[in-house]
């Protein structure tokens, strides 16, 4: 099956309005020549930068994320975001359950299935993070992490739910290490994703559901990466930081 190349850019907790806007204006000149029916570029900036990334990219081919979602429509939940708060500014796609959300904010399954829940209902296309530790995979437990991270993050999502989600397998140990997973490795993984997903909810959706890779990719490992059968893009952290590595790795994805 044929399915569009997706890559975003997740800027983490870096780039104030101003230079989040510069990034931008670079950025769209550098990948003007890319068609939109043959990839989406995302950028997910952090909240307090989408506003002014969202008025810079106008008329682009670029895409606009965020990193986190609320699942409650307002209230008292200090520190949060809530789905119209990222309507309004024209979001597309929601970043769910990055290790980091994980590892340093108490994220769990749980939290990433109410949180993915709130995206698909206000209409957003969630980036679903999934990922193992370096020990788990270490000690052979990669392929039970990720299920049990696909099977509750997902919970209770039908199949057409499933045709605005995206999968983001990003193995912790690579993530800012430097250390990417070789392609045959990623692809060892991410077929065991596809066939996770194939389960779960029929090959007919399974197949068509992208899943990127992300940990160290650069415009330099890309092409390799997503030539694999079952590797549909990447979410990138360091490489994003800078307009033209960031148009490079679009370029060879
Ligand atoms: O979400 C993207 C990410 O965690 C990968 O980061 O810096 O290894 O590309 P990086």
């Amino acid at each position: 099956m044929d399915r569009k190349v997706i890559i975003a850019g997740n800027w983490k907790m870096n780039k104030t309005a101003a230079e989040g806007k510069a990034l931008v204006e670079a950025l769209k000149g550098l990948v003007a020549d890319v068609c939109p029916s043959k990839a989406d570029i995302v950028v997910c900036p952090p909240f307090t930068t989408i506003a002014a990334v969202a008025e810079a990219i106008k008329g682009s081919n670029i895409k606009l994320g965020a990193q986190n979602i609320h699942w409650a429509a307002s209230g008292a939940f200090t520190g949060e975001i809530a789905a119209d708060m990222l309507k309004e500014l024209g979001v597309e796609y929601v970043i769910i359950g990055h290790s980091e959300r994980r590892q340093y904010f108490g994220e769990t399954d749980e939290t990433v299935n109410k949180r993915v829940k709130a995206a698909l209902a206000a209409g957003f296309k969630p980036i679903v993070c999934i990922g193992e530790m370096l020990e788990e995979r270490e000690s052979g437990k990669t392929e039970k992490v990720l299920f049990t991270q696909l099977e509750g993050g997902l919970a209770g999502l039908t199949k057409e739910d499933m045709a605005n989600v995206v999968i983001a397998y990003e193995p912790v140990w690579a993530i800012g290490t430097g250390k990417t997973a070789t392609p045959e490795l990623a692809e060892e993984t991410h077929n065991f994703i596809r066939m996770t997903l194939n389960d779960m909810f029929g090959k007919e959706v399974g197949e068509g559901v992208r899943i990127q890779y992300g940990g160290s990719m650069k415009a330099e490992n890309a092409k390799e990466l997503v030539a694999q059968r079952n590797i549909d893009g990447g979410l990138i952290g360091g490489a994003a930081l800078k307009a033209d590595s960031f148009a490079a790795l679009v370029h060879n994805a």
